[in-house]
């Protein structure tokens, strides 16, 4: 873009200078001035503003016990740009299609195990499985999901359902469209 108007400039310096006939070539002076426009105007969404982008954040803020393939409802929203992220269900709805950075952490309880993986729709994807009493694990993925694609976090094994968050919300799930 600044390229792009700097060799403008820079015509437009050669032309005035060397050729002092009215018949300036319209299409070049109009085209980088029409992209001007758009950028202020109606056609922001094409542009990466932040606001735009779905992207969130939540964490548990209590220790609990999660069944086989029951999902995670992390209730703790950090951020939650666009609303596409539901505490009250734990799954986030992809507004479009793209390409998701998709994470997770969880901690287990002290003495015990926890097992859990991301979900695409019903399409299980990675899992994590920390040790034994307040071990971590963490996954980080790149997801491609179509429109109304849905990602959450579900338990893996009831044998291992020990989810450990408490006020320090050691667990947590998050994601953003990358583009
Ligand atoms: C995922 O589920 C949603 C709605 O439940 C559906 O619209 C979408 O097509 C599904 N995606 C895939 C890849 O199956």
């Amino acid at each position: 873009m600044v390229f792009t108007f700097g060799l403008v400039f820079f015509q437009l310096m050669i032309m005035a200078t060397a050729d002092c006939s009215p018949n300036l070539d319209n299409a070049v002076v109009e085209d980088p001035l029409t992209m001007l426009v758009k950028h202020k105007g109606s056609d922001i969404k094409n542009i990466r503003n932040w606001r735009y982008i779905p992207a969130f954040t939540a964490s548990l803020s209590y220790t609990k016990n999660i069944n086989d393939e029951e999902i995670v409802k992390f209730d703790k929203v950090w951020t939650n740009n666009g609303n596409y992220y539901d505490p009250n269900t734990g799954i986030f709805i992809a507004p479009r299609e793209g390409l998701y950075q998709v994470s997770t952490t969880v901690m287990s309880v002290d003495g015990k195990t926890v097992y859990v993986h991301i979900w695409q729709n019903e399409t299980r994807t990675v899992g994590l499985y920390p040790g034994t009493g307040y071990s971590e694990a963490t996954a980080n993925i790149v997801l491609h999901l179509k429109k109304g694609d849905k990602l959450t976090v579900r338990g893996g094994d009831s044998n291992h359902p020990y989810l450990l968050s408490s006020s320090s919300h050691y667990s947590m799930f998050s994601a953003y469209l990358i583009a």
